[in-house]
């Protein structure tokens, strides 16, 4: 048997990647300090039936306790979404950077060397385009006047011709473009670094935009699911910004633990550092994801608005074809399944 370390077990995927550990006969330990922008009320005491540690990981002594034993760690805990403004950069950097720090070096001095890591898409910012003259191109940020005039779309810089959005694999360039994004790819560096020194194993988790039961209410830090669905429960109509053909991938966190597992199976047969995008394979619009939820809960049709924000990408679609080719990971949920459970399951508060 193996006993995983889960840091951020109390949070919404880290939960569900408690309860998956445990049924595929796993032995689960559960570390989560209840940070107030993940968890407005105090976490419970246990998770799946584990004891739950209150631990901050940026306290050496407490991740070198809870490391007694261990043999894989799956690194859950971040601060995440797009956040309130420039004074919560520290305590992104402080959770997400140093915290991930505290942990590795802890892990060699114990002697853990295997390593599931929690990252995003986030880490390329926006995904992949091709131009019909140019191929392939990588777009910068939109410009604030082009997005105020409604063209969301982003054009070929040498051209202008309009991009065709594809599918992003693991080997495209990384390109942060927020504060989380930039704590996400500093965890990446970390780790990598981490792997060469030691000769342990990283498999570091790019999800894609997870959704499903338990997710946080509507808070600066929810994505747009939880946003959406906040919404409804309330009987006011979605908020669908652009023109709500954005295209993300939308993936169950049932699939995102399940992916998990595998890595935790993975980090034994190997070393080094490998990443995987953990995404569905089929990518849908928000104005989409908003129209389905709407539908199934009964509520008031979505509204276009075509508001925006700076610092949003376009289109981030993503290839799971590693994922599933060395992972042997393959989501089961369909969309159209997973909004209806999602519809009517408990959010956090
Ligand atoms: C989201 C998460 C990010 C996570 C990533 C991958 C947030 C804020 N973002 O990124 O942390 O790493 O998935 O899992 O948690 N939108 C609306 N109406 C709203 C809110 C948003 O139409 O009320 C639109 C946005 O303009 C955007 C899309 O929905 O086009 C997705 O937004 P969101 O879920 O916030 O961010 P992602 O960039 O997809």
């Amino acid at each position: 048997m193996t006993h995983v370390l889960v840091t951020g077990g109390a949070g919404f995927i880290g939960t569900h990647v408690v309860v998956a550990l445990h049924r595929a006969g796993h032995q689960v330990s559960v570390v989560d300090v209840g940070h107030p922008g993940a968890h407005r009320a105090p976490p419970p005491d246990t998770v799946a039936g584990a004891p739950l540690r209150r631990v901050d990981l940026r306290d050496r002594y407490a991740v070198a306790d809870a490391l007694t034993g261990v043999d894989v760690v799956v690194h859950q805990a971040a601060m995440v979404g797009l956040g309130v403004d420039l004074n919560d950069l520290p305590e992104y950097v402080g959770c997400n950077d140093l915290g991930t720090a505290v942990l590795l070096a802890e892990m060699a001095r114990v002697g853990v060397h295997r390593l599931v890591l929690a990252s995003s898409m986030v880490v390329y910012g926006e995904g992949a385009y091709t131009c019909p003259a140019h191929g392939p191109v990588r777009p910068g940020p939109r410009a604030g006047a082009d997005l105020a005039a409604g063209r969301f779309e982003s054009a070929c810089a040498a051209c202008g011709a309009a991009l065709e959005p594809g599918l992003v694999d693991e080997e495209a360039p990384l390109d942060p473009r927020s504060v989380y994004a930039a704590t996400k790819v500093a965890q990446e560096h970390l780790t990598a670094a981490w792997c060469r020194q030691t000769g342990g194993t990283v498999v570091a988790l790019r999800y894609h935009n997870v959704y499903g039961p338990g997710m946080p209410r509507d808070t600066p830090y929810s994505g747009v699911a939880a946003i959406f669905r906040s919404a409804l429960a309330a009987g006011r109509a979605p908020r669908v910004f652009e023109d709500g053909r954005q295209r993300r991938d939308f993936v169950h966190v049932d699939d995102v633990a399940a992916a998990n597992v595998a890595a935790v199976t993975a980090t034994g047969g190997r070393t080094g550092w490998r990443a995987y995008n953990i995404a569905s394979g089929r990518p849908a619009s928000i104005g989409e994801m908003a129209a389905e939820l709407a539908r199934v809960t009964g509520g008031p049709t979505p509204v276009v608005t075509g508001e925006f924000r700076l610092g949003d990408v376009r289109h981030v679609i993503a290839s799971p074809v590693r994922a599933r080719t060395e992972l042997g990971f393959r989501a089961a949920v369909h969309l159209a399944d997973g909004v209806r459970e999602f519809a009517d399951a408990p959010l956090r508060g």
